[in-house]
């Protein structure tokens, strides 16, 4: 249940009270913006970029607002004055979108660009979490690449190799099977730093074993809420084949969850998270995602990041029920300790529709996201044919041409996700809509959810 204090009430006095601007314009930034508009009766929200597809009388988009580049949503908030703004972008964050709006007199929820480094940094991440004890995998940095293959070659365990900072398509890290596998890595990411004239920075670090898990948690900077776990499929291709990339679909919760679970997630990862960004000095306010491994020794991080996943977000926030407004001027106010989250408790698979190849039969076509260039302005077909009772569809990298037709504009276009008493319902559901939408190209992975036990609905977050 969400309880507003007095307290809360009168920090929303100034600015427009119910009006938020959402910084962000991807499928999470749609989920975010759905979560607000669904869990409050009256709030209005600016979305900027936004999505013009998004058909919703109180999600607007806001097309000025570059996310390179926080004077646009300074102007943009002169003209359209917001109670607060929410940026859920690492884009955005990692610029000091927070620092520069909050200097110049908006109140923000975010991290600043120093917090937000323990994602855009993988060293800074992972050193964060040995200095505040977090556990998280052996790990070196290198700019040598010599040093680096001398190092893969040395240790007795398989290796990550990944480059230091944002990657546009999530394709950063590359998991290896022995010393040889990871040479090559090191000598691939070697060669595109020097023909892209960038500083090498490589992070390598111990692969671990286990179930992997995204777990989230909404801060306030004393305390966080942590919200339903999910599981990502990175991999490009059915059965986890294929590089990674920014992830092809996920599921809610994890097949692992339990109370005792998130116990120890919390008591492990998210609390000593708190107190070292506390203790760091480091302004964290808003959503935290942390990948884990579930291993023998118990959960350990893999990566840190500043906002919450992509498409996690699409599988996790439709489940929310608690106002989230009022959960964000707690936020604000400090006071996030005093609400509870309440949740459905139903399972939700999400999968993403992404723009492939237009023809793999022809050997001078554009290959398709994420295997390399592809070729985008896709008219998308049937999204006002998907029945919202089977499924909800979240709107990526898809925009409404001149005469009002949606376009593909990117790599993942849509996540239509499902929603069910048990996960292979969920997932029924959302294959089932996914048959009424097309694009030339539309590529999907038709595993997501499959052959994963069976989720009974529990009132989670209870
Ligand atoms: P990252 O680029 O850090 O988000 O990693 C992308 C993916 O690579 C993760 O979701 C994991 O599937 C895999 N990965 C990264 N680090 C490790 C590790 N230390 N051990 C095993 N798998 C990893
Ligand atoms: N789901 C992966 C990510 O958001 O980075």
């Amino acid at each position: 249940m969400t309880r507003t204090t007095d307290n809360e009430s009168r920090t929303t006095a100034a600015g427009a009270t119910g009006r938020v601007l959402v910084v962000d314009s991807t499928g999470r930034g749609h989920g975010i913006c759905e979560m607000f508009t669904r869990t409050n009766p009256h709030v209005v929200v600016h979305y900027g970029p936004g999505c013009d597809v998004i058909d919703h009388p109180r999600i607007l988009p806001a097309p000025s607002v570059d996310l390179t580049d926080p004077r646009t949503a300074a102007e943009f908030l002169a003209d359209h004055p917001v109670e607060f703004v929410f940026v859920s972008n690492i884009d955005a964050l990692s610029q000091g979108y927070v620092d520069f709006l909050r200097a110049a007199g908006h109140r923000v929820i975010g991290p600043t660009a120093a917090a937000a480094e323990l994602e855009s940094s993988k060293a800074r991440g992972k050193e964060f979490c040995r200095d505040h004890g977090i556990p998280v995998a052996e790990f070196e940095v290198f700019t040598d690449p010599a040093k680096a293959k001398e190092y893969v070659t040395a240790v007795p365990y398989a290796c990550v190799v990944k480059t230091d900072g944002l990657t546009p398509d999530g394709d950063g890290s590359v998991v290896c099977d022995d010393a040889a596998d990871a040479v090559r890595a090191i000598e691939r990411f070697a060669e595109r730093a020097a023909r892209t004239g960038e500083d090498l920075r490589l992070v390598v670090e111990e692969r671990l074993t286990g179930h992997e898990i995204s777990v989230f948690g909404l801060l306030d900077g004393q305390s966080a809420m942590l919200f339903p776990t999910a599981m990502d499929y990175k991999r490009t291709l059915e059965d986890d084949a294929g590089k990674n990339c920014d992830g092809m679909g996920s599921i809610a919760p994890h097949p692992q969850d339990s109370s005792a679970l998130r116990e120890q997630l919390r008591s492990v990862l998210v609390d000593p998270l708190v107190r070292g960004l506390k203790a760091d000095g480091l302004d964290f306010t808003g959503f935290v995602y942390i990948g884990a491994m579930l291993t023998s020794r118990g959960p350990v991080v893999i990566e840190i990041n500043a906002r919450f996943g992509d498409s996690e977000a699409e599988v996790v926030l439709p489940g929310v029920r608690s106002d989230f407004l009022q959960l964000c001027r707690a936020v604000l106010a400090r006071r996030l300790g005093r609400h509870r989250l309440d949740t459905d408790g139903l399972a939700r698979c999400s999968v993403a529709l992404v723009q492939g190849c237009l023809d793999p039969e022809d050997p001078g076509a554009l290959v398709g996201w994420p295997f390399g260039p592809f070729a985008t302005g896709q008219a998308v077909l049937g999204m006002d044919r998907v029945d919202p009772e089977e499924a909800v569809v979240f709107c990526a990298n898809v925009r409404r041409d001149g005469s009002g037709t949606p376009r593909t504009t990117g790599g993942r276009v849509l996540h239509v996700v499902g929603a069910g008493h048990t996960l292979e319902q969920a997932r029924r559901r959302a294959y089932g809509q996914i048959e009424r939408i097309a694009f030339a190209g539309m590529r999907f992975r038709t595993d997501i959810g499959a052959g994963v036990a069976a989720h009974v609905a529990t009132p989670a977050g209870k």
